[in-house]
């Protein structure tokens, strides 16, 4: 492991308090100085280590900055065998995990970014991923799975990462069908899964399910204003989550080929989605083309599909489309 790494690792596994510089140097049989020339190339990349002379050096409990380092701590079970990489800027995650599929990258490889420059969203739309505030990732996965049970998959990743987000922040997040997470009327997060199917199978071949979270984004462009919020934007001092949660993420992830499978787990999945609906029960507008209409959301069917019933009492069932909530008071 390069010596950076190999420093990181120490420092994060004593977040929090102070790492001597000579036992630091004894143990990596290195000197003192590349150590200390390491600490400074860390602190330029954006990590907060205090250095004190006849102490060593601290990372401070508030430094979020993802690293496999920060997250592997976290990790149990299959998610262990995950292959976790974490790059300072990518154009997007699902694009470089979608390159590595086709070039037969393994099951389990999980790419993530401190930034995307070209983060993509449903329907072409862009997502907003700046530096640092924000957890972007794509997990490729190789399940051994029908198409029929792969239509689940982004809304099994819904519901996980609900889950992950409620635990770290104890907040009750909700789902807008199909794929986004709200919390307090915004959306937090979104989910973009991609596929490459096997038709004479009939078999997936590989899911990159991508996840884009704002852990403490801010500062949205205006468009995104009154739509967008972030885990933590209104909790400056709450400790850092990113690692946490996306080791969570992963940590279930890796169980979602069995999930799929497993009935009774389907019946759980599901009936959560439903229960945390942003959208059943309530007046909502169905987007078709330029149209905007007018409708009520009934239910959401076994198949993830949503039941509306339009002004003249029809109804319809959606499989998939772009809908949004009516506001009370207009
Ligand atoms: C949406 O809201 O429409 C889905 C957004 C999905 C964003 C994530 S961020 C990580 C991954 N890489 C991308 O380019 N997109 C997904």
């Amino acid at each position: 492991m390069e010596l950076k790494y190999e420093i990181l690792c120490i420092l994060e596994s004593h977040r929090g308090s102070y790492v001597n510089g000579a036992s630091l140097a004894n143990h990596l049989q290195v000197t003192r100085a590349a150590i200390w020339k390491v600490v400074k190339s860390l602190q330029e990349d954006g990590y907060q280590i205090h250095a004190i002379r006849n102490k060593g050096y601290c990372l401070d409990l508030n430094n979020d900055i993802l690293s496999y380092e920060s997250i592997a701590p976290y990790l149990i079970g299959k998610a262990k065998d995950f292959i976790i990489q974490v790059h300072p800027k990518v154009t997007s995650t699902n694009t470089m995990a979608k390159n590595l599929a086709n070039e037969h990258a393994p099951h389990g490889t999980v790419i993530i970014a401190h930034e995307q420059t070209e983060g993509r969203g449903r329907l072409g739309r862009s997502f907003y991923s700046p530096k640092g505030t924000g957890i972007y990732m794509s997990i490729l996965l190789r399940p051994t799975i029908n198409l029929e049970d792969s239509l689940q998959i982004t809304t099994n990743t819904a519901v996980i990462v609900a889950r992950a987000i409620d635990k770290l922040t104890g907040q009750n997040s909700k789902i807008k069908w199909v794929n986004d997470i709200y919390l307090d009327q915004k959306k937090v997060c979104g989910i973009l899964t991609e596929a490459s199917v096997n038709y004479e199978l009939g078999m997936l071949d590989y899911a990159i399910v991508g996840i884009g979270i704002n852990v403490s984004t801010s500062n949205f462009p205006e468009s995104l204003q009154s739509i967008a919020g972030s885990l933590l934007q209104n909790r400056p001092s709450h400790p850092p989550i990113s690692s946490q949660l996306v080791a969570e993420i992963i940590n279930q992830m890796a169980y979602l080929e069995h999930s799929l499978k497993n009935e009774l787990s389907q019946k759980v999945f599901k009936k959560e989605y439903r229960e945390r609906s942003l959208l059943i029960g309530n007046d909502i507008y169905v987007h078709k083309g330029n149209d905007c209409i007018e409708a009520k959301a009934l239910d959401i069917d076994d198949k993830a599909r949503l039941i509306v019933q339009y002004k003249d009492e029809s109804i319809e069932i959606l499989n998939s489309g772009e809908v949004s909530i009516k506001p009370l008071f207009p």
